[in-house]
């Protein structure tokens, strides 16, 4: 089936809210045929607060922080991947749960620092780290920057030199383990543009590299395998193959890790036939694998490092939207428009991701359409879902997209001149705006 397209065997499955298990978020509920989150009506939320609206159930965040936290046990540390969502809010919620935050690059490393979080809990990511996002984190004393090639070893070097100071940092190692997962978001093989290769010789090289170069203490190793993983068999594999490297380095340089960071990447239920694995699961597998493996060969067992995003803020997230109009195309399908689409929600149009919807003022009632819901914007692959099943819409209905706090604020763009949703945190049934939605003066700020 091509790209986009819409498959004409498809039925409405007929579910209510109710049946979408896994999809829903901890504290959703259906009260007068309303759609609860945190105790919060969201038809009601959206009339307040304008669509589109993107609303997280702290609740649900805060579940997850504790269930990875549990899972890896007190002697390891619970990262939060930025990427995922990001804003001055979530910051300070990650700080009230004692977890530690990876950030991708000086921006994210910004809004950390500007909502006061201790830096010595902060692992700085990304590929191509420029010089001055490398000096930023250095004068912030990140806890940890990872390395991810050999230009950004002897930057880091030089730059922890010139400042008098020693850098600790990780390097990022691809393990060769393939991921089931989308393309786009696989990153472990030996093709990827991250990290060292372990079968063509570079990350030994480095490693010896990171152990002679001044200003720098290389704490540990790093692989991330991808994201939206469900088979989570691949973990265990990068565990093995990182332990064999580690074997090589302890005989080669007598180096041993002090800290192993295994990346994140769990999956989450984007559809109620989804069936993710569970975080107490991928604990479970990570920490005996890596106890085993270092047990026989004889190394002394690491920190463990996990950084998850998607499975952190996925399902706390829910995007509300106005209908506008319903175009019945006869024999074809049927178009429900909304207050907003590619610029909130890219994952639809860039990887084909799925999503539930449901009515949010009607969501006591049965799925009984079928339609594709598309944004305003002027492309054909402005879509949010494809062959959804709805609550019958009217205009004027609120739809509430399912399954949205990963990637989507954080991908979210201002094409068309499109002002970015609001965030709206829900919990016990109060609504606080944690970011404003964007104004036409904001996006004129710049303009000189
Ligand atoms: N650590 C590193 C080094 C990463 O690159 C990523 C995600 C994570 C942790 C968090 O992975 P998670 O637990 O969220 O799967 N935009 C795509 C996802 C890209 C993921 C990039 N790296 C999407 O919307 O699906």
């Amino acid at each position: 089936m091509a790209h986009l397209a819409h498959d004409p065997n498809a039925r409405p499955d007929e579910r209510t809210t109710a049946q979408l298990g896994a999809v829903l978020s901890k504290t959703a509920e259906v009260k007068n045929d309303h759609l609860f989150v945190g105790g919060v009506d969201l038809a009601e939320l959206a009339r307040e607060q304008g669509t589109a609206l993107y609303v997280m159930d702290v609740a649900q965040i805060t579940q997850q922080l504790r269930a990875y936290k549990a899972a890896f046990g007190p002697d390891n540390r619970v990262a939060f991947a930025g990427k995922a969502f990001l804003n001055k809010a979530m910051v300070r919620l990650l700080a009230g749960e004692g977890c530690y935050l990876d950030v991708s690059g000086g921006g994210e490393l910004a809004i950390a620092r500007s909502a006061g979080f201790d830096t010595a809990h902060i692992i700085v990511h990304g590929n191509n780290k420029t010089e001055i996002e490398l000096a930023e984190a250095i004068e912030a004393t990140a806890g940890l920057i990872v390395a991810d090639c050999f230009e950004e070893l002897e930057r880091i070097s030089r730059l922890a030199t010139e400042r008098g100071v020693t850098q600790s940092i990780l390097l990022r190692i691809k393990p060769g383990v393939v991921a089931d997962t989308h393309e786009f978001i696989r990153t472990g093989a030996e093709d990827s543009k991250f990290g060292f290769g372990l079968s063509d010789g570079m990350a030994q090289t480095a490693v010896k590299m990171a152990l002679q170069l001044p200003g720098i203490r290389l704490k540990g190793l790093h692989v991330h395998i991808g994201s939206q993983i469900f088979a989570i068999a691949p973990y265990a594999e990068a565990v093995a193959v990182l332990a064999d490297f580690c074997t090589l380095l302890q005989s080669e340089y007598d180096f041993t890790p002090e800290v192993l960071d295994l990346g994140g990447g769990l999956g989450i239920a984007y559809q109620a036939s989804d069936e993710p694995t569970a975080i107490k699961e991928l604990g479970a597998l990570i920490t005996t694998a890596v106890a085993e493996a270092f047990a026989s060969a004889e190394l002394p067992l690491p920190q463990l490092i996990v950084e998850p995003g998607r499975s952190i803020v996925a399902t706390a997230g829910i995007t509300l939207y106005t209908v506008g109009a319903v175009k019945e195309l006869k024999g074809i399908r049927c178009y429900v428009a909304v207050d907003g689409g590619m610029t909130d929600n890219i994952r639809t149009a860039l990887y084909d991701a799925k999503y539930e919807a449901v009515i949010a003022n009607k969501a006591g009632c049965k799925r009984d359409a079928l339609v594709t819901i598309v944004g305003k914007h002027c492309e054909s692959g402005d879509v949010v879902a494809i062959d959804a099943s709805i609550q019958t819409p009217q205009p004027g209905d609120i739809v509430a997209v399912l399954g949205t706090g990963a990637y989507n604020a954080t991908m979210s763009s201002n094409y068309n001149a499109q002002v970015r949703p609001a965030v709206v945190f829900v919990e016990d049934g109060t609504a606080t705006v944690v970011q404003r939605r964007e104004t036409y003066a904001d996006l004129m700020a710049r303009d000189i």
